[in-house]
């Protein structure tokens, strides 16, 4: 291994992106024994353990620059914790994490929950405070511009349709099933719009509109802003457009993201601004789901997980399914 520290446009070469699966695999795996189990918080530690284990094999100085939280208030894997085997030595890596998205999916035994991260060279994901975004998101294969978090949906959607060449009610859009989304759901039913639910779970959602299996056209509405950065990384190495706001609550949300050094809190960002330059996505399904399998308890000890990373440099999307044995 080198001692010199590895040159930026080397970065995440070095860190063998491979390598990042095993990362969610294991975190998947721990959350994995919580599946249905009702104790949410259980199947979060378990991920978030074995996640920070995992990291410590790879040659890398890793900061999460979104995580479990603020330092005072999560023990592991917190904002600014250093992670990975090599720290001043490896390649200097920013990563937004999430051991577990979808823990009450997980404690119900629900579709769609993951183990997650995105990584990227120093100071290339947004460092979003854990606050909301408002969130709009299509596929690839749009015009550029085709979607505008500053319009309503009524003409997102009416834009969309035209570049697809159908009508409104032609466009099926996801959103998270909340009571704060009603006047959303509301207009795009009133558009003809067909509206998948989901309980929890917006990366996944979000990621369902680069999917045609899916038949999802969009993705609309708010939910964490974290969630939000991960799932643009992934957009940014699959195609697709996002826009996302943060939305503040009150005075405390506002400034912590100030102290992120967010200083425009009515910005709207795009993909490049949230995950800019090379970046890496790494998911493992916990709960199957319309990304991923789930993770697998067979008989004699065996078990299967199913994982997909994702490179923006090169645009290459590789599916993993492993075996364990126990
Ligand atoms: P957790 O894994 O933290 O439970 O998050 C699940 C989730 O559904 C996210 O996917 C989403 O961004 C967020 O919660 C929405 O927040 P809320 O449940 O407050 O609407």
């Amino acid at each position: 291994m080198p001692d010199k520290p590895t040159p930026a446009s080397k970065v995440l070469d070095r860190v063998l992106v491979l390598e990042m699966v095993r990362v969610t695999e294991a975190a998947a795996i721990a959350a994995s024994h919580l599946i249905g189990r009702g104790d949410e918080k259980a199947a979060d530690h378990a991920a978030v353990e074995a996640m920070r284990k995992a990291f410590d094999e790879l040659y890398m100085d890793g900061t999460v620059v979104i995580g479990e939280g603020e330092r005072d208030e999560a023990p592991m894997l917190f904002i600014g914790e250093k992670v990975g085997g090599a720290p001043g030595k490896g390649p200097k890596i920013d990563i937004a994490l999430d051991p577990l998205e979808g823990t009450t999916i997980t404690a119900k035994a629900g579709p769609n929950a993951l183990a997650v991260l995105a990584a990227a060279e120093q100071g290339g994901l947004l460092n979003a405070p854990d606050v909301y975004m408002d969130k709009i998101a299509v596929g690839p294969g749009y015009p550029e511009g085709v979607i505008d978090l500053d319009k309503s949906a009524t003409e997102n959607v009416k834009a969309v349709a035209a570049a697809k060449g159908v009508q409104p009610e032609d466009i099926i859009v996801c959103v998270l099933d909340r009571p704060r989304h009603a006047d959303l759901i509301a207009e795009l039913r009133g558009l003809g719009c067909g509206v998948v639910l989901i309980g929890d779970g917006d990366v996944a959602g979000v990621i369902a509109v680069t999917d045609e299996n899916t038949t999802i056209d969009m993705y609309m509405g708010s939910g964490g802003a974290p969630e939000g950065v991960l799932a643009a990384a992934a957009l940014r190495c699959v195609g697709g457009q996002f826009n996302g706001r943060l939305l503040f609550r009150n005075d405390d949300e506002r400034a912590r993201a100030r102290k992120w050094g967010i200083e425009d809190l009515n910005k709207v960002y795009k993909l490049e601004e949230l995950a800019k330059g090379d970046c890496i996505f790494a998911a493992t399904g916990v709960t199957s789901g319309s990304l991923l399998q789930g993770v697998k308890r067979l008989k004699g000890g065996k078990m299967t997980t199913e994982s997909v990373v994702m490179r923006a440099s090169s645009g290459t999307v590789r599916w993993i399914k492993g075996e364990h044995r126990i």
